[in-house]
């Protein structure tokens, strides 16, 4: 039997304004697929990872397996569980690298749930049991991606929904309810900003006052999104300790973050380390008309952007067809 699985891993919204490295969450579209054959090698200890071909990259990122992050994760997952299997994949890159949208994280959350789902089936004493089990893996790419292990977008890609990273040693996830009716729209202008660049110019020190003001923010997002409270989730989305700074690299950024807020938007900020700009709205109708507006800004600078409208997406990566 041809033991193939083809896995979609969405797109994610990291800091949502200003939770900057803790909080996240998962859109609807775009998304990375994984073609994934579990390969058996009879006389070869470890058959190994082989990426065959990748589409969309414009032939940026490596084959090379122990450089993509893909194969990376893929690879410590097998070593990690003494696998028997190697497999061979083929990546569909679905979004823009250095874009804002998790590409990298959506990449390694479609390899690792595809890898674990052959594993389930075909080696099932070996497979990891628990999603959240497969995170460490995941943010282990983002290292390889940017030099820094966050979560807060592997996990919303990887759990689906609204993630809140309490802690990262030990590490600690929590799934935030979703109130529903909100919707995202999430605009990438056709600049490309590296998360590595976005992070390092960050300032490494910030005052007590701007703290307070930002952990009082925060505290108030989670608690508007448990209430279902759509004032108090845009009133809380406020960053103003790393938007300040980025927005610098994003051309517009305050006039397109003006029309977000003139439609109708609860609040609008930088979608990661950007150039990508998300709002969130009470209704698919606002968040069109959101979108629609933005989009208007940046065209009236010569900025040609994607635009992506959905609701959060609560399901994480999905199998999409099997062979
Ligand atoms: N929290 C990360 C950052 C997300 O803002 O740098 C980008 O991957």
């Amino acid at each position: 039997m041809d033991k193939t699985i083809r896995v979609f891993a969405p797109a994610t919204v990291a800091n949502v304004a200003c939770g900057f490295d803790i909080m996240g969450f998962a859109i609807g579209n775009p998304g990375d697929e994984v073609v994934m054959q579990l390969c058996e090698k009879p006389g070869l200890a470890r058959p190994g990872v082989v990426i065959k071909r990748i589409i969309g990259d414009e032939g940026k990122l490596p084959l090379n397996p122990d450089k993509n992050t893909v194969s990376i994760v893929v690879k410590q997952l097998l070593e990690q569980v003494q696998s028997d299997y190697g497999v061979e994949i083929t990546l569909y890159k679905n979004m823009p690298l250095g874009s804002g949208l998790g590409s990298s994280a959506a990449s390694a959350v479609a390899g690792l749930y595809a890898v674990n789902e052959l594993l389930l089936r075909y080696e099932p004493e070996k497979a990891i049991r628990k999603r959240e089990d497969l995170l460490p893996f995941a943010m282990e790419g983002e290292r390889l991606a940017c030099g820094s292990a966050h979560a807060d977008n592997v996990a919303p890609a990887l759990l689906g929904g609204f993630v809140l990273v309490r802690s990262y040693d030990p590490l600690d996830v929590i799934r935030i309810p979703t109130p529903e009716g909100l919707f995202a729209t999430v605009i990438h202008p056709h600049v490309e900003v590296q998360t590595r660049d976005a992070r390092s110019i960050l300032r490494k020190r910030i005052s007590l006052e701007d703290a307070t003001i930002q952990w009082g923010n925060t505290a108030g997002l989670i608690a508007g999104l448990w209430q279902g409270d759509f004032e108090l989730i845009g009133r809380s989305m406020q960053d103003v300790i790393i938007e300040p700074i980025r927005s610098l690299l994003i051309p517009g950024f305050d006039s397109v973050k003006a029309s977000a807020m003139n439609a109708g938007a609860l609040g609008c900020g930088i979608s990661g380390s950007g150039p990508s700009i998300f709002a969130l709205s009470k209704s698919q109708e606002v968040a069109e008309e959101v979108g629609r507006k933005m989009q208007n800004t940046f065209g009236a600078l010569n900025i040609d952007s994607d635009l992506y409208i959905s609701g959060i997406n609560q399901q994480g990566p999905r199998i999409v067809n099997e062979q």
